[in-house]
């Protein structure tokens, strides 16, 4: 992945008894629910135990959710001691410990702490997953355009060793630990993909992306991009009127992922537009720039495949990624224009900036007709809609098959990366007619924005079991969750993806 490594590279599970603390910039981290003392460590030397718990009974530490206190240890084997609030434990859960370790990242980046000793041989229940995940993504920098020296200003934890109860399953753990660090190792590089600026991330350079990563050796995958000719000769014209404008070659992206033993198939489809200025119905200047946010769904979908790729779970995952810009000119698509789509239906285009369902209805329907899966999912920053119904802490889902939407919102409960199902009747169908052709490409008004924008969408993928995930709320401007900054990208559906695929895989 073509990322700088400011993450987490070796994992490690002993018994209390084996720990030998590395020399240098370790730290001891110990859990605590609220108010739950002592301090429950089977490392955790004496003398610290008697400060800490002086500090405890003068409530300076209380083990209260998202807080923490580190104390430096000069002269033991272990640098520092960082005691890390739970808060109450009938209100734990795995959220809730991603969400205290992205605020504890902060005190360890400060200590220049690069070897964490997580002591949870007396928690044992505690999601592990979640810890590496929270420590991962909250480590997590976009420095690509800044001078100074990465290396030197920042440190970071590089490696992790758990310690674990006499009676745990080491290698259990620590096969799931490895699978976490990897998995958020590509939500990163999706991050990392959104965060770069639209200049420097184009259609072509998310097609290069793809065809060097499937590339790579042992990456299961093949990659085929379709050009502009090979698009309008079978018929892309939705896909192709909203490049129209730019001067930017659109790319359809094609990822095929293959295990011998996969008896399903699942395509996901990412909206890739890497820049929105709304086209000749132009959006405002205020907040344009986020706009290069535009195909954070592409960044998912493919960054799913390179999780999976390295996973290899048993199951044929196809990657879709409709990729272009949305700019005005003289050449550019206008209100008004009716364009015919893959799949033979005519849309009236009313509004310009209603692009990201063009290129999903070529993307879907060609998807559909030449790979035939199982089910299939889209994933888009696709309305403004979505950001006003849940704001930034669910993205909605839709869809016309209960067991896909169902089983996507357990993957993002899991995950953190929530889902809140929005319905589909054929009343909000009925408002997407066109006067002048099939469809419209927006619905009356801007009411149900979301819905509507998921109608149109269904008129895409016949009877294949779909759902469509809009995650312009959650795909940037996360304030709520302390393991993700704010100004970032979150990679949002990568984990939630990548999850769902292993499950499927799993149980058949
Ligand atoms: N990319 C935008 C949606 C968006 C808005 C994402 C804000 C993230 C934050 C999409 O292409 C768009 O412009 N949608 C329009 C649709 C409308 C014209 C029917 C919108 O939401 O305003
Ligand atoms: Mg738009
Ligand atoms: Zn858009």
């Amino acid at each position: 992945m073509m990322l700088k490594p400011d993450m987490i590279t070796k994992i490690n599970v002993v018994k209390p008894g084996e720990v030998v603390f590395e020399e240098g910039e370790s730290c001891l981290v110990v859990p605590c629910y609220y108010k739950d003392f002592p301090l429950e460590s089977a490392v955790l030397g004496e003398e610290d135990e008697v400060a800490l718990q002086a500090l405890a009974d003068r409530e300076i530490i209380t083990g209260k959710v998202k807080s923490y206190y580190y104390l430096p240890t000069p002269g033991r084997a272990y640098k520092g001691v960082l005691v890390l609030g739970l808060g109450a434990s009938y209100e734990f859960n795995a959220e809730t410990l991603r969400r205290c370790v992205g605020v504890a990242t902060a005190a360890l980046k400060r200590n220049r702490v690069q070897h964490v000793y997580f002591d949870v041989s007396r928690f044992e229940a505690l999601p592990l997953e979640a810890f590496v995940e929270g420590l991962n993504l909250g480590q997590y920098r976009f420095d690509t355009y800044r001078q100074f020296d990465a290396d030197n200003t920042t440190g970071s934890v590089r490696e992790l060793t758990l310690i674990v109860d006499e009676d745990a399953d080491t290698e259990r753990i620590g096969r799931a630990c490895q699978q976490s660090a990897l998995i958020s190792l590509a939500a990163n590089g999706a991050r990392h993909f959104a965060n770069t600026a639209a200049n420097d991330m184009t259609p072509e350079t998310l097609a290069l992306a793809a065809r060097e990563f499937a590339a790579m050796e042992g990456s299961q995958c093949t990659c085929t991009v379709l050009e502009r000719d090979q698009m309008a000769e079978l018929g892309m014209n939705a896909l192709l009127g909203v490049a129209k404008g730019g001067e930017e070659a659109p790319k359809l992206i094609l990822l095929e992922y293959r295990h011998p033993d996969a008896s399903r198939t699942a395509a996901l489809v990412g909206k890739g537009v890497t820049f929105d200025s709304g086209g000749i119905s132009l959006k405002p200047a205020g907040k344009m720039h986020e706009m290069k946010f535009d195909m954070c769904g592409a960044a998912a979908v493919l960054c799913t495949l390179m999780a999976v790729s390295h996973l290899k779970p048993a199951i044929n995952v196809i990657g879709v990624i409709p990729a272009v810009t949305n700019m005005p000119g003289g050449r550019a698509q206008t209100p008004g224009d009716i364009v015919r789509a893959y799949n033979g239906k005519t849309i009236e285009v009313l509004n310009t900036d209603a692009e990201g369902r063009l290129i999903l209805a070529d993307a879907l329907a060609y998807t559909i007709d030449k790979y035939d899966p199982d089910c299939i999912v889209d994933i888009a920053t696709l309305t403004g809609a979505a950001v006003v119904a849940l704001g930034h802490v669910a993205a909605a889902v839709l869809g016309n098959d209960d067991t896909v939407v169902n089983g996507l919102i357990a993957s993002g409960e899991a995950t953190g990366e929530r889902l809140w199902r929005l319905p589909l009747w054929r009343d909000y169908e009925k408002q997407m007619e066109g006067s002048f052709a099939d469809l419209s490409n927006i619905g009356p008004d801007r009411e149900a924005g979301s819905i509507t924008a998921a109608a149109f969408l269904k008129a895409f993928v016949g009877s294949t079991p779909w759902a469509h995930l809009d995650i312009a709320g959650t795909a940037y401007g996360v304030k709520n969750k302390p393991y993700l900054e704010s100004k970032y990208a979150t990679g949002f559906g990568v984990r939630l993806f990548t999850r769902w695929l292993l499950e499927q895989a799993e149980n058949g």
